[in-house]
């Protein structure tokens, strides 16, 4: 494609145009500073292309996720998360063999060092768990120190070891809080019947868990394991470029996760539909509050960065929440709630001016709720599912030939220089 002319202050420069696969265009601005003295500012990124990638594709304004090229509604309910997850990893779906293969290190490396287990105990007992995980997988590096290693076996190696463990993290996380000994992995259960059974199994009775969960929480892990360069996975983008290792790149993930306007939301979402239902289920109260710029009350699990249309994965989780509650006879009022807060946003103009539409975190927490997992474990479930996204564009990072360490500018704007004289 025939590069660009940019003309800044009389000089013009010829900026090369990069064409993605699904006919995206972005304009190659590196040289920009260097012959012209300007930068480009854009705050929130928006306008900003940080990478080239293979990994996800999404069209916001027609409502289109694809991972390596197929579409989330073909994956899900279809295949395992673990499928998923060496699919974004790998860029192609396993063989049986390598299926096999990929589920046995899993549950061969799904164990924390017992040291490990000490530390949960300098946590105090109401600790949210998603500040249990990020510190407890920043801890995973002190265990594996090969992680500074740029040996490929080596990587892959840490990148098992993340998959692995981390959910026998978060699940010694939600036992740390309620005071409950930790159970051990089971190598006979696969990924999803292995986190519940560390979850809920109790040593008094043996625990299976009911395939109804199995199946939904698998759906929910896939729709969350990649969303392009979404604020977490953009962190973890970022520490990565320092070359930290991987457990601290994952780390700093989980933390950008964690605010309500990424995946703290669905968190927030619960809790914004438990304070309308304790206020007479006035929800067209709380609608007006959203539109009143003078209020910093916002729609939870409402609006997104890219989606201008229905986000494909809140359509997919709305659907699971009713046939899962049907499954397991729950009538949850929050649910209706939920559907009757939707019905009036989306036939107010507000919301269609704007595009705001529910996102994946508006219906996923009342899937959870009738999981049995408590609110405060939503993020941490949102960062289970989204871990193999993280490796992938981690290890795609790495392997870039345009790998170069993630340092912006800025338009300083403070003090110009002064004396203390
Ligand atoms: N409720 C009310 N108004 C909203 C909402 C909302 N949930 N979201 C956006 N708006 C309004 C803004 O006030 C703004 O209005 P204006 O143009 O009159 O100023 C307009 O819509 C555009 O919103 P921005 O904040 O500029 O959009 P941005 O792309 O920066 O933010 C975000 C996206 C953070 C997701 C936002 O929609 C939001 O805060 N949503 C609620 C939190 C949430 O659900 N986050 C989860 C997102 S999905 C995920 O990360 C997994």
């Amino acid at each position: 494609m025939k590069p660009i002319k940019i003309k800044v202050n009389n000089q013009e420069i010829e900026c090369p145009v990069i064409e993605g696969t699904e006919n995206e265009h972005g304009i190659n601005i590196t040289q920009l500073r260097k012959k012209t003295g300007y930068i480009t500012l854009d705050p929130g990124y928006a306008n900003t292309g940080a990478c080239i990638s293979k990994i996800t594709f999404i069209d916001g304004e027609k409502g289109i996720l694809r991972y390596r090229g197929y579409p989330i509604e073909e994956l899900a309910g279809k295949i395992s998360f673990t499928e998923t997850a060496y699919l974004l990893l790998n860029g192609e779906l396993p063989s049986q063999d390598e299926k096999n293969q990929f589920s046995k290190s899993l549950r061969k490396n799904a164990n924390i060092h017992e040291d490990m287990k000490r530390f949960f105990d300098g946590f105090p007992l109401n600790a949210h768990p998603m500040a249990t995980l990020s510190s407890m997988v920043t801890a995973l590096s002190a265990f594996h120190p090969d992680s500074e290693s740029e040996d490929e076996e080596i990587i892959n190696k840490n990148i098992i070891n993340i998959l692995a463990k981390v959910k026998t993290i978060a699940a010694y996380s939600y036992r740390k809080y309620n005071g409950l000994p930790f159970i051990y992995p089971n190598q006979d259960l696969n990924y999803v019947e292995n986190f519940l059974h560390m979850m809920f199994s109790d040593s008094q009775e043996e625990y299976h868990a009911d395939p109804v969960l199995v199946d939904a929480l698998n759906l929910l892990l896939i729709l969350h394991a990649d969303h392009e360069q979404n604020c977490s996975t953009s962190t973890v983008r970022l520490a990565g470029s320092s070359k930290s290792n991987v457990f601290g790149a994952i780390s700093s993930g989980i933390s950008a996760l964690w605010g309500p306007l990424h995946g703290g939301a669905n968190q927030a979402v619960i809790e914004m539909l438990k304070t309308i239902k304790k206020d007479g289920n006035n929800y067209k109260k709380y609608i007006e509050y959203a539109k009143d710029k003078n209020s910093p009350f916002r729609l939870m699990g409402f609006g997104h960065r890219v989606y201008k249309n229905y986000d494909p994965r809140a359509k997919i989780i709305k659907k699971a929440a009713d046939q899962v509650l049907t499954k397991l006879k729950i009538n949850d009022p929050l649910l209706d709630l939920a559907k009757q807060l939707e019905e009036v946003a989306l036939n107010d103009d507000y919301f269609v001016q704007r595009g705001l539409y529910p996102n994946v975190d508006f219906y996923s927490g009342i899937i959870y709720r009738a999981m049995g997992i408590p609110t405060n474990m939503f993020t941490v479930m949102f960062a289970l599912g989204r871990l193999p996204g993280w490796l992938a564009h981690w290890k795609e990072m790495i392997n870039s030939p345009d790998f170069k360490i993630n340092r912006p500018r800025q338009i300083y704007t403070g003090p110009t220089k002064r004396s203390l004289k």
